[in-house]
Formats: structure tokens, sequence, C-alpha cells
């Protein structure tokens, strides 16, 4: 009987364990598996874990769009292309071509979402948490909504002074 007792125990308290795991794994902090090239294998397909906490959103201003417009001409054009329809130079060379990042009615995708993809990656994009810092990953969010609206421009959004010289 003795024998058998530890087992009974290791029994009941693995998924106990387990439990206390999954617990920890949702509190705030870096997430660890940010340099990998994807989600670990209990995170459902096509979503990112969401335990690395955003860093608060910055304040829209010139200033976060131009650090934006520089990191993601250098960290995501080569594949996202600078128009951010998927056939950088990354891609021409041969990589798999990513779907567009602004959509086809103007709008880039959801902010959280882009954010979470820099921060971890997403299926064969591997993430930038190591080398793109949280408010300059929010920048280039903001940066995309600023191209994606570009692209849809139309003179009544220009100043009353590139009006005059676009003509
Ligand atoms: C080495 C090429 C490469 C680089 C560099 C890269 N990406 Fe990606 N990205 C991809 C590919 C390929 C996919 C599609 C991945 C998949 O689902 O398998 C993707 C997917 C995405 C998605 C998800 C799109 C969707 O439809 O849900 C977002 C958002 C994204 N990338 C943003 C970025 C940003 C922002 C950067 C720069 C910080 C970046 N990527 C850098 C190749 C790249």
């Amino acid at each position: 009987m003795n024998a058998v007792r530890p087992v009974c125990i290791m029994a009941i308290s693995l998924p106990l364990l387990a439990g206390g795991c999954d617990d920890m794994s949702k509190q705030d902090r870096e997430n660890p598996y940010a340099s990998r090239n994807s989600a670990p294998a209990d995170i459902a397909q096509g979503t990112v874990p969401y335990h690395d906490a955003p860093h608060p959103v910055p304040p829209l201003t010139a200033g976060l769009l131009q650090r934006g417009r520089s990191e993601y001409h250098a960290f995501c054009a080569p594949c996202h292309a600078e128009t951010g329809n998927g056939d950088g130079m990354v891609v021409q060379r041969g990589f798999p071509a990513p779907l567009p990042l602004v959509t086809p009615d103007g709008h880039a995708l959801p902010s959280r979402h882009v954010y979470d993809v820099i921060t971890v990656g997403q299926g064969i994009m591997y993430g930038f948490a190591q080398r793109i810092a949280p408010e300059d990953r929010w920048a280039i969010v903001a940066y995309l909504h600023a191209l994606a609206r570009s692209q849809h421009a139309t003179r009544a959004d220009m100043t009353p002074e590139q009006q005059a010289s676009a003509q």
C-alpha cells in the first residue's frame, strides 16, 4: 500500500502542477517564446500568445510616424515591400510572399494583431522582440495606418500648399 501511495499523489498533483504553470504563463513579463520562428505547440494555429503585456500605446506624433517609417523600411520592407503589398526584395528572391499589410480599401490590419506579429512572429515570419523595442513596434503600427491611408489619398487630404504645388 505504501508503495502505491506516492504514485496516487503524483497522479493527482500533476494536473494541478500543469495548471499552475499555465497561470504563471499569463503573468506580465517578456514573452519567452519571442525569438522562436513560430508559436509554441499549445497555442492555437493562427493566434499569438497574449502574456507579453503590451507596452502603452505612445501618442501619435509626426516623430512617431517618421520613426515607424524608418523602422518599417529597415526591418519589414525587405519582405513586405515599401508599399506593404508583400513583394519585397527577399520575396522576389524566392521567400514565400506574405499577404498584403494594407487592404484594397485602404486600411491597415488591426493594430494589436500587427504589434503581436512583430513581437512573436507568425508562421514562417520570425519575431522581432529582440530587435525592435515596444515603442518602435507601435511606431511601425502607426506608420502602416498612414501608409494604407496614403494609398487612397485624394486631393482633399492635401494641405492648400500641397494642392498648389501638385498642379
Ligand atoms: C523575412 C521576411 C519577412 C520580414 C522581414 C517580415 N515579415 Fe511579416 N510576414 C512574412 C511572411 C512570409 C508572413 C506570412 C506568415 C505566415 O502566415 O506563414 C508574414 C506575416 C506578417 C503579418 C500577418 C499578416 C496577416 O495577414 O495576418 C504581419 C502583420 C506582418 N507580417 C508584419 C510584419 C512587420 C511589421 C515586419 C517588420 C517588423 C515584418 N512583418 C517583417 C515575412 C516577413
